[in-house]
């Protein structure tokens, strides 16, 4: 979590670290600081709260400078303050750092400095790393020296960035493990530093990623990468092809409605040049996806954290009802101790949107040791979960900001129909006339997600009735069962309203005790397989008086007349049907959390990139 950045240029670096960390704010917003190299001498604003405050700090404590770092926190040490806010600087006052991960060994390492008579000025772990720097340095070392021999002092995963008072025309980064990824941008004659592409997009397009157990000195001019024990690295230059307006509200009120609006280009991108409609095939090359392996696998295993476990939850019955190939669904953080059972012909498969949750990243890390092919589904470009797989597919969403995912759902459930049609063809489990009707109902999703979302105003009429609500229940089954998971904790995390999910066929083993005209039901109920037992569920639930809101498909009057609340989704193939349930859902928590007055984008206690264990 965290999010950081710096600037080295020509320009003023303050507006440039400020407009940074306005994009990386979706990291962490308990506070928010800056330093920058002013005459000579490090100048930090920082504050407690969002990034206006500290915009409204710089505004009447201005200061200005060519070179800079800021940094945007999510609290893990130390409660959120002025004190505890980064930058961090030195007690020479000439050495200032942002650090985002985990000191782990902080205790011990403050307990030696303290020994050694270093002051401490925050309750945070990663004041250490400073201090530690300047140690480091004391010897004649300079900032690149004093960098790396501080960071072998230090347990956990780090993404830190550092500058010096004395060596003004520098900057060093560096990056330890899997706690974000570090950015480093090109400009002409300026280079910019983040934690994530949004931060610097409007600048350059041209970025290089740290790797781990890397560091980069960065002069206004050059970069030079290597590892931590000095080998000079070549690093690969990206082309970013995200377009910055993409990371801008528009005309919307919130990121999240924005993003939610979003689907249909995300979806209609995630198709392009995948899809062959006349030959009824899907292409997904980077994948690396060859008979021989579609051949070999046993068993696959997804694994991810929140909304994406909730898209590899659909996935399971894609791939093994088309493919006819076991799937496991296994939440990162339980798989990654879990001791996993996997081998030569597992594939491990995780999602994720940012490519950087440390627990997905461990997961793969895990099953790569255990011998599995590993392949991810990933957003952002670049990111660690992209570059540790054997094989990924792209997501094609552009940047999502609002901390609720919502295209960033969407797009991996298109994305595993796909992959699932893409093994049963080399598999051989389908029929040229099964394996073409797949394909071609994919070409339908645009409309129809197009459609769903035009009926917004329904949705939202439902929300202002239903905003005071203090729980809910939401209920599926089979394919659909992940969406109630997905829609329930789309409410829970913005609008903070108590919201639990269930596989409907288990109300009667405990649940439907909690049915009371005080527990509103949503029932998912689209024409799929599972349809008739939905009925008989939402029967039982209105028979001891809840209120029902139900879920359901275009012209269906049985679902209506057991309503008191309907959202209705037109009608799609029941494997696809995921990709339209879910979007009532994120509208309808989108407009509760609205009216309720909270803030969508930013919801108490998270952050949108979970780089913590
Ligand atoms: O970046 P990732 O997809 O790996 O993130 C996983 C979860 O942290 C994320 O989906 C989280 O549950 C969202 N806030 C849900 O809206």
């Amino acid at each position: 979590m965290c999010g950081i950045v710096g600037y080295i240029g020509e320009k003023d670096a303050t507006p440039i670290i400020l407009s940074g960390l306005k994009r990386l704010e979706y990291r962490g917003y308990d506070s928010a600081g800056l330093a920058v190299l002013q005459d000579g001498k490090i100048e930090i604003r920082r504050d407690a709260g969002k990034l206006s405050q500290l915009s409204a700090l710089v505004n009447d404590q201005p200061v200005h400078g060519k070179v800079g770092i800021g940094h945007t926190r999510w609290a893990t040490h130390g409660i959120p303050s002025a004190r505890n806010a980064h930058p961090h600087l030195g007690t020479t006052g000439r050495v200032v750092v942002v650090h985002n991960g985990i000191v782990e060994n902080f205790l011990e390492l403050r307990e030696e400095l303290a020994v050694e008579g270093v002051p401490f000025n925050s309750d945070t772990d990663s004041e250490v790393i400073v201090h530690l720097i300047e140690r480091s340095m004391g010897g004649g070392n300079d900032l690149v020296e004093g960098v790396r021999l501080a960071l072998r002092n230090l347990k956990g995963a780090h993404g830190i960035v550092v500058m010096s008072a004395d060596e003004p025309d520098k900057i060093v980064a560096a990056r330890i493990g899997n706690a974000g990824g570090v950015v480093i941008g090109f400009g002409e004659g300026e280079m910019f530093i983040a934690s994530d592409i949004p931060a610097i997009l409007e600048y350059t397009r041209k970025m290089i990623f740290l790797e781990s157990f890397q560091m980069a000195v960065i002069t206004k001019d050059s970069v030079t990468v290597q590892t931590l024990d000095g080998k000079k690295v070549e690093s690969q230059v990206h082309s970013i092809s995200w377009d910055p307006v993409a990371a801008e509200k528009g005309e919307y009120r919130h990121f999240m409605q924005k993003e939610i609006h979003e689907q249909v280009r995300s979806l209609t991108d995630t198709l392009a040049g995948r899809v062959d409609f006349e030959e009824g095939r899907i292409r997904l090359p980077e994948l690396n996806l060859t008979p021989e392996l579609g051949q070999q696998i046993k068993k696959i295993i997804i694994t991810a954290c929140g909304t994406a476990a909730h898209a590899g939850m659909v996935g399971k019955t894609m791939i093994e009802r088309i493919a006819r190939i076991p799937v496991e669904v296994d939440i990162a953080s339980e798989f990654r101790y879990r001791e996993p059972l996997v081998d030569e012909n597992t594939v491990v498969l995780a999602i994720s949107q940012s490519g950087e949750t440390a627990d997905t990243l461990a997961a793969m890390e895990e099953a790569r040791q255990r011998g599995a092919v590993v392949w991810s589904i990933v957003n952002a470009i670049g990111s660690q979960a992209m570059r540790l797989a054997d094989g990924y597919i792209s997501m094609q969403t552009g940047p999502e900001i609002g901390v609720a995912s919502t295209k960033a759902f969407t797009a991996p459930l298109v994305d595993l129909y796909m992959l699932a049609v893409l093994l049963g063809d080399l598999r051989g489990t389908l029929s040229a006339d099964v394996r073409k009707k797949l394909v071609g109902d994919l070409r339908l999703i645009p409309d129809l997600v197009g459609r769903c979302l035009d009926r917004e105003d329904d949705v939202r009429q439902v929300a202002r009735v239903m905003k005071d609500v203090r729980n809910m229940l939401y209920l599926g089954r089979g394919i659909n069962m992940p969406i109630a998971y997905e829609g329930a904790l789309k409410l829970k995390e913005i609008s903070y309203i108590h919201a639990e999910a269930y596989p409907a066929g288990e109300m009667k083993h405990g649940p439907i005790a909690l049915v009371d005209r005080d527990m509103p039901v949503l029932a998912i109920v689209p024409r799929d397989p599972w349809y008739e037992k939905m009925i008989s569920q939402i029967e039982q639930a209105k028979a001891r008086g809840g209120c029902v809101l139900v879920l359901a498909t275009d012209g269906d009057d049985r679902a209506a007349e057991l309503a008191d609340h309907i959202f209705w989704v037109p009608e799609i193939s029941w494997m696809l049907s995921p990709v339209l349930t879910v979007i009532p859902l994120q509208i309808f928590a989108y407009h509760i959390a609205s009216y309720r007055g909270l803030d969508v984008d930013q919801p108490r206690n998270l952050a949108k990139s979970v780089t913590v264990e």
